[in-house]
Parts: structure tokens; sequence; C-alpha cells
């Protein structure tokens, strides 16, 4: 039997050798990754290449024209995902740190699909219910991604899936939260995914399916 050191370095170089066969991302956000790894304090907060490509695919498949991100930071999962959208299409992401707004704001003036992808700073919570108010065709959406902070993930998840079309996606990020939702943990974050966990299990609102890579990611069809 294999020793189980030899077990994880191999699951490591398989995680390694799916990164490197998704498609190749484009040099602007290389920039993103090396700019966040050099002047944030958190930059495992990045989804990367392998999370950013599935967000862009998955946005893709159900033809995306208007999605919400919660959570955007230095702004690399929002332009993986406005890649996949129409030219008229629209990103409406939320952060509620005025610095990283700025950041991705000159990453995305830099871009072709910038244009696309309107930034609202402030509490999300605050945000969605502001976007629940707007007129009627302005306030569904096509494909959402929840990537803030852990403790709100059940607020988020109720607070925007009245705004999801019948068939849109809400793809929800760190649900394994580094393994830590196998344990008894007092952890804030790690309760607030597992609640989130829970939360969705059984809903018969959504079509469930958890991918356990990278850090789990939870995906949600609208019935
Ligand atoms: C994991 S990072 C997002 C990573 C991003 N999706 C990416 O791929 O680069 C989480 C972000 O949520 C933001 N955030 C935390 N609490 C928030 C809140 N209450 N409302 C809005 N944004 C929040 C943080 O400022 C941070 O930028």
């Amino acid at each position: 039997m294999p020793d189980s050191n030899s077990v994880a370095t191999k699951q490591s170089m398989l995680a390694q050798y799916s990164v490197e066969h998704c498609e190749p991302v484009n040099p602007l956000l290389e920039e993103i990754v090396e700019f966040t790894l050099a002047n944030t304090e958190y930059p495992q907060m990045l989804t990367g290449r392998q999370e950013g490509r599935l967000l862009k695919l998955l946005a893709h498949l159900c033809d995306a024209k208007r999605a919400l991100e919660i959570g955007m930071f230095t702004g690399y999962s929002a332009l993986s995902v406005a890649e996949a959208l129409p030219v008229d299409g629209i990103l409406i992401t939320l952060d509620i740190n005025q610095s990283y707004g700025e950041i991705a704001r000159g990453f995305f003036d830099r871009s072709e699909h910038g244009d696309k992808i309107e930034i609202k700073i402030g509490p999300a919570l605050d945000s969605i219910k502001l976007l629940a108010q707007a007129e009627e065709h302005l306030r569904y959406f096509d494909f959402v991604f929840i990537d803030a902070d852990k403790p709100n993930y059940v607020n988020y998840y109720e607070a925007v899936l009245p705004l999801v079309r019948q068939n849109g996606l809400i793809v929800v990020d760190n649900v394994h939260y580094s393994g830590l939702v196998l344990d008894e943990t007092d952890d804030t974050n790690a309760r607030g995914i597992k609640n989130f966990n829970e939360h969705v299990k059984d809903d018969q609102r959504v079509d469930r399916v958890m991918l356990d890579i990278r850090d789990g990611i939870y995906l949600l069809r609208k019935r």
C-alpha cells in the first residue's frame, strides 16, 4: 500500500497538472497575480488560473449576460467572468474595500472587457438590497459568484436567490474552508461555511453539486 506521503505528493502533482492543462490566461490576469502577491496582505484570496477558467466556462455555459460577484478583491475573478460576457453584458462586482476598488479599476481600464464591469463599494448586503430595488429588467442575474466574508454566506445566498433567473447559476467558493468543515471548530469563518453548506444541502430550490477542487466549490442551479 502506498504511504500517505506519496499519496499527498501525487495529489499535489495532479493538482498542478490540472492547472497546467487549463486554458492559459491573458497577460493582464498574470499581472494581477504578480501585483497581488507583491502588494497585498492576503494574496491567497485570489481565485487563480484553474478556478478563473472554470468561472469563465460556467458563465459561458449559462449564456450569462448579467452577472454578479460578491467579493472582488483585486479583480482576478471579475475579469475572468467578464471575458465570457457579450459586449453588451454586465458584471456588477461588490467589495467593501475602497482601495481594492481602485486597484481593480486600474486593471479593468486596461482590459478590452473592462467596460462590462461595474464596481460597487460598500457592505455587499446593502449593495444587494439596492440592486433588488432596481427596475425589473435590471434586477435579475444569470450568474452569481459568492466569494466574500464567510459568516454572511447564508445571507448572501438568500438575498441573491430571488434575483437569479430560472436555470441561472450560483457558484460559491471556499466551501471546504481548508478542510475545517470536517472538524468541530470555533473558527467564525469555518462555522459560517459549515452553516451555509448545511443550509443548501437539501434546498429543493436549486440543483446542488459540490466540487472538491481547490478549496471546494459549490455549484447551485436555480430550478
Ligand atoms: C476572497 S476575496 C475575493 C477574491 C476574488 N473573488 C478573486 O478571485 O480575486 C474576498 C473579498 O471580499 C471582500 N469583503 C469582505 N467582507 C465584505 C463585505 N461585508 N461586503 C463586501 N465585500 C466584502 C474583501 O474585501 C475581499 O476583497
